[in-house]
């Protein structure tokens, strides 16, 4: 395991729309019921401090935020939900599932905002003090699908959501450039496809590694 903790990482991510927190929570229930402790959480937020930088950074109406400072939002919540909820859950030995992580920031300020990859990378993995994820999870999502899919039922888009397709179209070619440097680490799925095909790839995958970490169904 890559995280150095008797626990199990793992991070979805995807652009809006995919379906992530759908296959969390498909993941979570399947894992539970082999006896399995599941932490289940989300980024930006998990934690009371976490939740109020959500709320500024997404909520329309808090005036113009400008592209780094954006950034260091998502990372000052990631900063807390790291030390405070994720490395003490995998230091008691729990399998993690996080609704986005370090990528959504790389993908989403590094290319959508410009800001750079690599040095969204970096403030990252300094306010995480280096915690990855032991396998990420990609929904790959056509940018108009997940437009239609998040505002059926006339759901109203956050800032973020809100921009245009263009913004979603680099986030999507930045999320796959990352899983195409460390396949290993990474399962990437069309996020079109049934949603019991996702879950049944997602725990196949998932089984696999926990078998080889020696932590396999109870
Ligand atoms: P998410 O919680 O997935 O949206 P939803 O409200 O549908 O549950 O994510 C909120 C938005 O924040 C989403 O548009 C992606 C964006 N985001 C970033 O831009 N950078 C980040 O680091 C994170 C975690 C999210």
């Amino acid at each position: 395991m890559t995280n150095q903790t008797p626990g199990f990482f793992i991070a979805f991510e995807g652009g809006d729309g995919a379906g992530k927190s759908t296959q969390a929570a498909r993941l979570a229930e399947a894992l539970e019921s082999r006896g399995l402790k599941v932490l289940r959480t989300r980024e930006p937020g998990g934690t009371p401090v976490g939740e109020k930088l959500r709320s500024l950074v997404l909520d329309h109406g808090n005036g113009h935020i400008d592209a780094h400072t954006e950034a260091l939002i998502f990372a000052a919540s990631r900063a807390a939900h790291a030390s405070q909820v994720i490395r003490p859950a995998l230091e008691r030995g729990e399998i993690v599932l996080t609704d986005r992580y370090i990528d959504s920031s790389v993908a989403y300020q590094g290319a959508g905002r410009d800001l750079g990859t690599d040095a969204v990378r970096s403030i990252n993995e300094w306010a995480t003090s280096g915690l990855q994820p032991d396998l990420t999870v990609l929904l790959d999502v056509d940018p108009g699908v997940g437009r239609r899919r998040r505002t059926a039922g006339d759901a109203a888009e956050d800032r973020l959501e809100s921009e245009a397709d263009e913004f979603h179209t680099r986030i999507r070619n930045a999320f796959l450039e990352l899983a195409a440097l460390h396949p290993d680490a990474y399962l990437v799925l069309p996020a079109h496809l049934p949603v019991t095909d996702l879950a049944a790839q997602i725990l196949a995958r998932v089984d696999g590694l926990l078998t080889s970490a020696g932590r396999g169904a109870a």
